[in-house]
């Protein structure tokens, strides 16, 4: 049994499905599977980091059914959509910070009433973050190259032994120096800030030069 195996998440022919919160909708054009009258979605890794994350082997998955979730560079939403599959009676606070994925994100949060969209800089999360409170779950996939420093200035909002899972492009922090010592980078920036690092996996197979760094904050 893989980790990921939670109440709304099927494996299937060894390829990941989320069981459909809005039944009949899709999101973006995903394959649809109906298993014992359940209806689950495609989690395609080619367009989730998280999908890919479990499918190269990741083993962290504290997603629950109420969990809280802060959502840094959601985009359109397609990963967002999956993890609203994932936490039914949960809430996930969704920042981006361009206006065209946005209008895409907000037309799904319209739907998806466990869905949060929030139109701001992840490196201001003093904007927002009382609007947030306190998750149980971090994820950040932002392309710019102070990752690793937008996820730590937003850890306010992680409870303490929350999960943080920040996925690493490398080349976007530096494009001259190797992928392995740019990700080490990162690992030992997150140590010092007091995270301790759980598992690091290279996502190489679906995307070029990635790696998914997942991390505990202490207990209180
Ligand atoms: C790789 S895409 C995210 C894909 C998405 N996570 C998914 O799996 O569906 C990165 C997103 O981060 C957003 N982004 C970049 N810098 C940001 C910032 N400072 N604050 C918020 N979002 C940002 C970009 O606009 C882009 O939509």
């Amino acid at each position: 049994m893989r980790l990921a195996d939670q109440a709304n998440v099927k494996w299937l022919d060894k390829k990941p499905y989320t069981r459909n919160l809005i039944p009949g909708e899709s999101v973006c054009w995903e394959v649809h599977r109906n298993i014992n009258g359940i209806e689950y979605r495609y989690w395609d890794p080619n367009r989730s980091k998280l999908a890919a994350f479990l499918v190269c082997g990741g083993r962290a998955f504290p997603f629950g059914l109420k969990s809280t979730v802060l959502y840094l560079g959601a985009a359109n939403g397609t990963t967002v959509s999956h993890i609203s599959d994932i936490c039914p009676g949960g809430r996930i606070f969704a920042v981006e910070v361009a206006k065209n994925p946005f209008r895409e994100l907000l037309a799904l949060a319209e739907k998806r009433g466990n869905i949060i969209p929030i139109l701001e800089d992840a490196n201001h999360p003093e904007i927002y973050d009382r609007v947030v409170g306190q998750v149980d779950v971090m994820y950040q996939d932002i392309s710019q190259r102070n990752q690793a420093e937008i996820f730590i200035r937003n850890s306010g909002m992680l409870k303490p032994g929350g999960t943080g899972y920040l996925m690493v492009k490398a080349r976007c922090i530096d494009v001259a120096a190797s992928p392995v010592k740019t990700i080490g980078i990162c690992r030992d920036e997150l140590e010092k800030a007091g995270f301790r690092v759980l598992e690091i996996v290279k996502l190489e197979q679906y995307e070029k030069d990635h790696a998914a760094i997942v991390v505990k904050k202490a207990p209180a």
